[in-house]
């Protein structure tokens, strides 16, 4: 199979968070932004593997930032490391108040960890990220360390 490349499978989703996102007081709950963080990871792995796909982890969240209704939320979302059949996609969240003249805001990044599937719902295999620049091949060797952990977990949990 052939390898793929970090650029091929890139991916960011901007959406305006309205009432319905929202406590009565404007805030925007977390389970949103979790939501739309989860469809950005699933496009990128469905970029890479071009498979059915399923979230089988979620790295701990930490808000930053307050979201309110009215702000803009971009999620980026890329490809860090590829195992057999998983795949890690780090999603990075940005907030922008359009009524104001500022930068967006980093409100918080995650780690989602996915995995891909064949017609039988049975792990597959997935091309090889070929990770090009430096920051690519950092971020691989930090997942390839989380995901060596994540499979250390398991075992001592199974
Ligand atoms: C994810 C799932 C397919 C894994 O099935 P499994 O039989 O345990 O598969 P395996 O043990 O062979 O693992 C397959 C791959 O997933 C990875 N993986 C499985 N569970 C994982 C977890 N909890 N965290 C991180 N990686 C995980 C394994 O490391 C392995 O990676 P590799 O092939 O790159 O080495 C299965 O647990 C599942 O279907 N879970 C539900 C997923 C889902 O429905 N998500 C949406 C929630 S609503």
């Amino acid at each position: 199979m052939k390898s793929k490349s970090v650029e091929d499978s890139k991916v960011s989703m901007s959406v305006v968070m309205m009432p319905q996102h929202a406590n009565p007081a404007g805030n925007v709950h977390g389970g949103e932004i979790m939501k739309i963080m989860d469809n950005t990871a699933g496009v990128v792995a469905r970029r890479h593997a071009r498979t059915n796909i399923v979230t089988a982890r979620v790295d701990e969240m930490e808000f930053h930032q307050p979201i309110r209704v009215g702000d803009v939320v971009t999620c980026y979302g890329e490809l860090t490391f590829a195992g057999k059949s998983s795949m890690e996609v780090s999603v990075t969240v940005t907030v922008e108040d359009l009524s104001k003249e500022e930068p967006a805001l980093t409100a918080l990044t995650a780690f989602f960890t996915l995995v891909s599937l064949d017609a039988d719902g049975h792990p597959q295999a997935v091309p090889a990220l070929a990770a090009k620049s430096e920051a690519e091949r950092c971020a691989f060797a930090e997942g390839y360390r989380r995901y060596l952990a994540y499979k250390l977990q398991r075992k001592n949990t199974n």
